[in-house]
């Protein structure tokens, strides 16, 4: 048992080492041109990124989401799922962060397990491309795809209807500049507040200075108005696929 542990150990170190080298070589393709941040994060155009005691999480979210108002575009659409992956790790080792086993998990793909047809039909169709934003994993990450602009989904709904009925009861509402949108507060800080805007699909990741924003609870925006692109019989299919995947 002990052994088997020490094996599990060292294969997972080995493949921890084998995604930030692949995440090195994606950095230099990608990230660390003349303008940008630089050969091992050192900066260039764009901010340093080796050892500013960056967390995982926002790597993760800058990475994947990009900074609104600025030349960091989002990788999360345009990167391949392991170089994405690997890039995060990457910029994490850059800030003394160990792979974490869940990119790990992400790497090697969802789990192999076979789904029930009704549910395994339910996970393409809220993965499904040809919807380009309107599927559900543009808001939602679920089973290790898609991408996370909201907690994750603890609560199933029972069917079709009930999910339609979906309510956003974190939703705000945030006025900026005489300009009033449907937000999601990612963080609140004394000088920071960042939050998606979800008036636009994919929503939106936008930073503002702490004093010129407000943020009201509530807001209008409906979660039917993203489900609408889909049959109640595509919802069903999609409930028996969060209820097999969902804890
Ligand atoms: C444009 C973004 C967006 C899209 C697309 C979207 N959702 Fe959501 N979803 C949200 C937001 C925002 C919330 C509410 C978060 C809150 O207020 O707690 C939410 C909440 C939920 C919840 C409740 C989660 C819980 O634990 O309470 C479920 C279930 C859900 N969505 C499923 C789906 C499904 C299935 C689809 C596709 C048919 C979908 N969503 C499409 C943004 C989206």
């Amino acid at each position: 048992m002990k052994l088997l542990t020490s094996l599990l150990l060292i294969a997972s170190a080995a493949f921890a080492q084998d995604l930030v080298a692949r995440g090195a070589d994606v950095y230099v393709k990608s990230c660390a041109t003349g303008y940008c941040h630089g050969l091992k994060g050192s900066g260039g155009g764009a901010p340093r990124l080796a050892s500013r005691g960056f967390d995982e999480a926002f790597i993760t979210r800058t990475v994947r989401s990009g900074i609104t108002g600025t030349a960091m575009p989002a990788f999360g659409t345009t990167l391949a799922r392991l170089d994405l992956a690997a890039v995060i790790a990457y910029v994490g080792s850059l800030n003394g962060i160990a792979p974490n086993p869940a990119l790990a998990a992400m790497l090697r793909g969802p789990p192999a397990r076979t789904l029930p047809p009704e549910a395994a039909r339910g996970r393409a169709l809220f993965y499904e491309a040809s919807r380009g934003f309107a599927r559900c994993a543009t808001c939602h990450l679920v089973d290790g795809m898609g991408i996370a602009v909201t907690d994750a989904i603890t609560k199933v709904p029972a069917n079709a209807a009930e999910l339609r009925g979906v309510s956003a009861t974190h939703v705000a509402t945030a006025t900026a500049g005489g300009e009033a949108f449907p937000a999601l507060v990612l963080s609140k800080g004394v000088t920071q507040v960042k939050v998606y805007d979800l008036t636009i699909a994919p929503p939106v990741l936008r930073v503002f200075p702490a004093a010129s924003v407000t943020i009201q609870e509530g807001s209008a925006w409906k979660h039917a108005s993203a489900t609408q692109s889909y049959t109640d019989a595509e919802l069903d299919a999609i409930v028996a696929f969060l209820k097999a995947v969902v804890q």
